[in-house]
C-alpha cells in the first residue's frame, strides 16, 4: 500500500487532500498543530491513518517527527508541503512578516529537505510543495506571503535539478493554486472548493507533472501578469 504524509492536514487545502489520497487508498500521516483535529480526520479516513503533532516553525524538532513518522509508517512514497500562513499586512509591519517567513520559508525549506533525504536513501518519492498564484505577484496587503510562494516556486524548481533527484526516481510538483474557500483565503474571483483543488492536485500528482496551477485556468492570469508591465498589474492587486 502506498503512504503520503501531508504537513497542514488539520484544515483547508491539506485536509481535503488528506481524504482524497485515503478514498484513493493511500494510508496518511496527518500532521499540523491543531492535533484534536488531525485525529478527528483521521477517524474519518477509510484507510490507515498516522497523526503527529507538528510546528514547522520549530524547524529541528519538526525533522525529527517527521523522521520518527516516516519510520511508524509502513511506506511513504509521497510528501506534501500545504503548511502556511498568510496574515494581512497593509503596514509593512515585522511580527506578521517574521511568522509568515519561518513558517512558508524556513519551515517549509526545513521539511522538503528532509523529505528529499528520506527519498534519496529509499530510492524513490514524490515531493508535491503548495506555493500560490501569488509567487507571481507582490501582493500589497501580504507582502511577506506573496515573497513567500515566489521562494516556495523558486525552490522547488531548484531542488528539481538537485542532485538527490537527479541520482534517485524523485519527482517534485509545484502547485500553485489560485483562490481556494479555507481559512486562509482572501477571497477572490473564480475561487474554488479545497474539495476541487484537492482534485486537480491529485490529478497532477499521478501525472508526476512539476507544474500545475489549480484551478487550471490560473495560467491565464499567471500568462497576463509575466506579459504585462508593473504599473498595469498593480492596478489589479490594489
Ligand atoms: N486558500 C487559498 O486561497 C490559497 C491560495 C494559494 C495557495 N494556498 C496555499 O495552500 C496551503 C494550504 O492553505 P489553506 O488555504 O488550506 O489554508 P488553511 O486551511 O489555513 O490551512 C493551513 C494549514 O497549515 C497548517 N499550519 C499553519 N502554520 C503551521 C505551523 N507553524 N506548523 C504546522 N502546520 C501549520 C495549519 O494547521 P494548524 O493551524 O493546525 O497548525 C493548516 O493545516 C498554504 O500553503 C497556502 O499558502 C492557499
Amino acid at each position: 500500500m502506498s503512504g503520503a504524509i501531508i504537513v497542514g492536514a488539520s484544515s483547508g487545502i491539506g485536509r481535503a487532500l488528506a481524504q482524497r489520497l485515503a478514498e484513493s487508498g493511500y494510508e496518511v500521516g496527518l500532521t499540523a498543530r491543531r492535533q484534536e483535529r488531525l485525529e478527528a480526520l483521521g477517524r474519518e479516513l477509510p484507510t490507515k491513518s498516522y497523526v503527529a503533532r507538528m510546528d514547522v516553525t520549530e524547524h529541528d524538532r519538526a525533522r525529527k517527527i517527521f523522521e520518527a513518522l516516516t519510520a511508524e509508517m509502513e511506506s511513504v512514497d509521497l510528501v506534501v508541503l500545504s503548511a502556511g500562513v498568510a496574515p494581512g499586512n497593509t503596514a509593512a509591519d515585522w511580527e506578521p512578516d517574521r511568522e509568515t517567513i519561518e513558517t512558508n520559508i524556513s519551515g517549509f525549506a526545513a521539511l522538503a529537505t528532509k523529505a528529499l533525504t528520506y527519498f534519496a536513501e529509499q530510492g524513490h518519492g514524490h515531493l508535491v510543495g503548495i506555493s500560490s498564484l501569488s509567487a507571481h505577484i507582490g501582493l500589497p496587503h501580504a507582502p511577506a506571503y506573496s515573497g513567500s510562494k515566489a521562494f516556495v516556486s523558486n525552490y522547488l524548481q531548484a531542488l528539481r535539478g538537485a542532485e538527490p533527484v537527479s541520482e534517485a526516481d524523485i519527482s517534485i510538483t509545484t502547485i500553485e493554486p489560485g483562490y481556494v474557500d479555507t481559512e486562509l483565503s482572501f477571497g477572490g474571483f473564480w475561487e474554488c472548493t479545497p474539495e476541487t483543488a484537492a482534485r486537480q492536485i491529485e490529478r497532477a500528482i499521478t501525472k508526476q507533472r512539476t507544474h500545475a496551477y489549480v484551478p487550471r485556468r490560473w495560467r491565464l492570469v499567471a500568462a497576463a501578469i509575466s506579459a504585462l508591465p508593473e504599473s498595469v498589474t498593480r492596478s489589479f492587486v490594489r
